[in-house]
């Protein structure tokens, strides 16, 4: 037994004691939990009949036996830690967590379900509910957007409750070298195991960390000194922020982001449920790539950047931003998908989608980094048409340009055929 879980034994043990002779409010992690009930009458844990809701016996049976009854396994052999059923491919978690909703326990094999998914049946690699939570002390209250910064942890009010006291791993970054032009440099941070996680992404680097095949490492997309990167995680240089929306934080973005300059970012305020009313969490969604952000027009990313920026970005002019976003032609718009039209959305010129998407715009093939999910960040570096290089910050590598130089405020961006805007070789400037 580990360190960590002896703890637990003894910790538990003694409040399941508590809990079996006592009728006293017990301060506990266990007691504190939304399995354990959290001190309130009638919540917690039910699956018996005869044990007071919260009791650990509704997950660990003693001696294999209830009531008299011999639980699965008949067999008679005690199961992992004489739970009730197995934890493969969630079956002992969804027992309650599933429709049933067995006294509140949110439906979360219905997430699970859906098409793209943490799925234990992946065939990647598995990944279960325990993976993800510790079921002695998740607690109700999951993060505030914008709020809680990227932190997990037990304060007066838990950080993102479901995420108390789980394994994962700690990420530090050195800053990537710089990347000659039409490349891209990216510096993977150097991973430690980290229990318990502080701040979310601890907990996703723990698989999305290069460990397992079939995984993108994702961390040196989020190195905090890329040209850009979605804040997950903030240095101490603070390269990442955007001037014009510091500034104008209050009209650029919408809440809660309008509210908390400089606010962190959780993975899953982008990755969840496609229904808001869901529970919260990447468990599932019907979007591709797991994504919160419904399909907008012609299946465009644009009502996904939407829900954080405003919609002013999408044609109505932005005050305080650099670029007018306002152009005359829909080219700067909405994605369209009519010949002409933009049909990338904000991935037009920002970050750039992935290939099923690229396959609708005749004469573009990638975007330059020639990766997808540039929108988490990215390094790289233009070899402009005009032979300058120049960084691709504020994720300006989507997939119409050619060329971006944000100093000199011009760019490039030119394909063949009916989705042909800008010649190759015409700059226009902002
Ligand atoms: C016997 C029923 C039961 C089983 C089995 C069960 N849960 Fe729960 N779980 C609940 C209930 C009830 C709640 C809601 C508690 C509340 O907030 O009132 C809950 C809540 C949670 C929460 C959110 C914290 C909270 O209180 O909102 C997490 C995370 C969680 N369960 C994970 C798991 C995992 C992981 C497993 C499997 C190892 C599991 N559960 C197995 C009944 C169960
Ligand atoms: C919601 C179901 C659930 C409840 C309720 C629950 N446990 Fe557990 N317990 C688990 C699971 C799942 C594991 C296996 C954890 C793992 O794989 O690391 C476990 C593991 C343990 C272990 C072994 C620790 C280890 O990892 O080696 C002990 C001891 C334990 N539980 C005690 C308790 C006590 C005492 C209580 C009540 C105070 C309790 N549990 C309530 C689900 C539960
Ligand atoms: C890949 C990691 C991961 C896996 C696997 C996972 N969860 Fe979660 N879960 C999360 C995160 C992240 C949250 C949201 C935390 C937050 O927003 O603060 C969450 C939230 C929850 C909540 C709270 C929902 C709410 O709205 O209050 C419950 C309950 C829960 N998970 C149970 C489960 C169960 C049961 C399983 C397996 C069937 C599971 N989770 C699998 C990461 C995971
Ligand atoms: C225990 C390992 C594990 C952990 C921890 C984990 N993941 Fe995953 N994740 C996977 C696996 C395996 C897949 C691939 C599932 C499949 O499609 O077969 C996946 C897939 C995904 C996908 C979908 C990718 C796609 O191409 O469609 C997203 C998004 C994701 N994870 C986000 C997260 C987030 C956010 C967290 C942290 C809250 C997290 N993951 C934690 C193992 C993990
Ligand atoms: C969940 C909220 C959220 C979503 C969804 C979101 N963003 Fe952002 N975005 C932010 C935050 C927060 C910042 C950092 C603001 C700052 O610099 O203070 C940011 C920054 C940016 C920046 C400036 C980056 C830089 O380095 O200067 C751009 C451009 C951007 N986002 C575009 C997008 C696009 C395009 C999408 C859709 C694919 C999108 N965002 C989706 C919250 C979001
Ligand atoms: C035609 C190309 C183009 C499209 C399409 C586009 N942008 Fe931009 N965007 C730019 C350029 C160029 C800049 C850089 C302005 C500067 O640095 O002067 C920028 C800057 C930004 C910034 C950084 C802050 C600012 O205002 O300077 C955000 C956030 C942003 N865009 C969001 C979006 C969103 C959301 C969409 C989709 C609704 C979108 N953009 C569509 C070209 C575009
Ligand atoms: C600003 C929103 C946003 C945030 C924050 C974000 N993602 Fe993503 N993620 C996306 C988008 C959009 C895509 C799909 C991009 C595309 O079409 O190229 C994606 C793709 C992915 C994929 C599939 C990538 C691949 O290479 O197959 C995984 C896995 C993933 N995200 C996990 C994470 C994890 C883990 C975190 C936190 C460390 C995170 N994401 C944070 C928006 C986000």
């Amino acid at each position: 037994m580990s360190k960590t879980r002896q703890q637990i034994f003894y910790r538990c043990g003694l409040t399941a004691i508590f809990l079996l002779t006592s009728t006293a409010v017990l301060a506990g992690n266990y007691l504190n939990s939304g399995h354990g009930g959290y001190n309130t009458a009638g919540k917690g844990v039910s699956r018996l009949t005869g044990y007071a809701t919260g009791n650990c016996a509704h997950c660990h049976e003693q001696h294999a036996s209830i009531g008299g009854v011999e639980p699965a396994p008949t067999s008679g052999i005690p199961s992992a830690y004489g739970l009730f059923d197995t934890l493969s491919g969630n079956a002992l978690c969804n027992y309650c967590h599933d429709t049933s909703v067995k006294n509140g326990a949110p439906d979360i094999a219905g997430q699970i379900a859906k098409t793209y998914s943490h799925d234990p049946a992946s065939a990647i690699s598995t990944v279960l509910c325990n993976d993800c939570h510790n079921p002695h002390v998740a607690k109700p209250g999951s993060h505030s957007a914008a709020v809680d910064g990227n932190q997990v942890g037990t304060t007066t009010t838990p950080l993102s409750g479901p995420l108390l006291k789980v394994d994962g791993v700690s990420a530090t970054w050195t800053a990537p070298s710089l990347p000659g032009g039409g490349t891209e440099t990216l510096s993977t941070a150097a991973l430690t195991a980290k229990t318990p996680i502080t701040a979310e992404y601890e907990l996703c680097f723990k698989c999305h960390g290069g460990q397992i095949v079939g995984l993108t490492n994702l961390t040196g997309q989020f190195n905090p000194d890329n040209y850009a990167h979605h804040p997950i995680a903030l240095d101490g240089t603070g390269q990442w922020r955007n001037a014009a929306i510091r500034a104008n934080y209050t009209t650029l973005l919408k809440a809660p982001w309008n509210a908390n300059l400089d606010a962190a970012m959780y993975c899953s305020d982008c990755h969840g449920s496609e229904t808001g009313s869901d529970p919260a969490g990447p468990h599932g969604s019907s979007n591709p790539y797991m994504l919160k952000g419904t399909a907008g027009p012609g299946s465009s990313y644009d009502n996904f950047c939407l829900t954080c920026h405003v919609n002013a970005y999408n044609g109505g002019g932005v005050t305080g931003s650099g670029f007018p976003h306002n152009s005359t032609t829909a080219a700067h718009q909405y994605q369209g998908e009519a010949a002409g039209q933009n049909k990338l959305g904000c991935m037009a010129c920002h970050g750039g989608p992935d290939n099923a998407l690229y396959a609708k715009v005749t004469g573009v093939s990638s975007n330059g980094g020639g990766r997808v999910a540039t929108i988490h960040g990215e390094n790289f570096r233009w070899t402009n048409p005009d032979s300058s290089t120049s960084p691709a910050d504020k994720f300006l590598l989507g997939g119409y340009l050619l060329g971006v130089n944000t100093t000199t405020r011009t760019c490039w961006a030119g394909m063949s055929g009916t989705d042909a805007c800008h010649l190759a070789t015409t700059s226009k400037t902002w």
